[in-house]
């Protein structure tokens, strides 16, 4: 596909200049700076959660004492489709915040998904190696349980334990990066909050750091498939 400019509408192409999109004018007749390709990362602390994560940490201990390997086998079951008050509670937040994500974009049409979730428990010394969700639009993850760091024993000042780190998708994009240029740091690192939904691009690689302390950390990730239709195509 040839390149398109991003004032140039025949092609589908979205017009800069629109007053939002990609970029802004910073002033009247001043050069315009497009920013392009943002990476959308959607964060919110649902109302309501401490009672949630409460039944929610309770479930999901209670479905990990019967299942061996039970984060590890994270296809066994689908966690939104729980017959469980708490879990429905989860699958209709999870739900409006992919809604949320869908209108901060310009996707002005209506788009059908599911959720494929599942439970996470992290205990002393766990962590997630850096991924990415392959074959789904969209991923998340909701936080139940989340150590306080005061119980983490003192040692090395660059350990981030229990913090969820995002990466640049645009390969080696800080190499000649110099201070305060946008492309500086390629690593976003989050340490989420109890309560806390994200959703992101599945293609985003991420690494969810090891938990230092005694207590376990208690996530539900899930996946975001589209129900296919043709009008999707741009
Ligand atoms: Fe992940």
């Amino acid at each position: 596909m040839a390149k398109r400019d991003g004032r140039d509408r025949r092609g589908g192409g979205r017009d800069g200049g629109r007053g939002g999109g990609r970029g802004a004018a910073k002033g009247g007749g001043g050069p315009l700076i497009e920013k392009l390709w943002p990476t959308h990362l959607l964060r919110h602390r649902l109302p309501g959660f401490e009672a949630a994560n409460a039944a929610l940490a309770e479930v999901i201990l209670a479905q990990e004492a019967g299942q061996a390997g039970f984060t590890t086998a994270y296809l066994d079951q689908n966690f939104m489709q729980l017959d469980h008050p708490a879990a429905q509670w989860l699958s209709q937040c999870a739900n409006k915040a992919v809604a949320d994500y869908v209108a901060a974009t310009d996707i002005d049409y209506d788009v059908e998904w599911s959720l494929q979730g599942w439970a996470n428990i992290n205990r002393l010394g766990d962590y997630h190696n850096l991924h990415n969700h392959p074959h789904s639009w969209l991923s998340g993850t909701y936080y139940v349980s989340v150590p306080d760091e005061d119980r983490v024993p003192p040692g090395r000042t660059d350990r981030n334990p229990g913090a969820i780190s995002f990466f640049d998708p645009r390969g080696q994009a800080n190499m000649n990066a110099i201070k305060g240029d946008p492309q500086v740091d390629p690593e976003f690192r989050v340490t989420p909050q109890p309560g806390e939904i994200m959703i992101w691009p599945a293609f985003l690689h991420h690494f969810v750091h090891q938990n230092l302390s005694d207590r376990p950390r208690i996530s539900v990730s899930f996946n975001v498939v589209l129900k296919w239709k043709d009008a999707y195509i741009p």
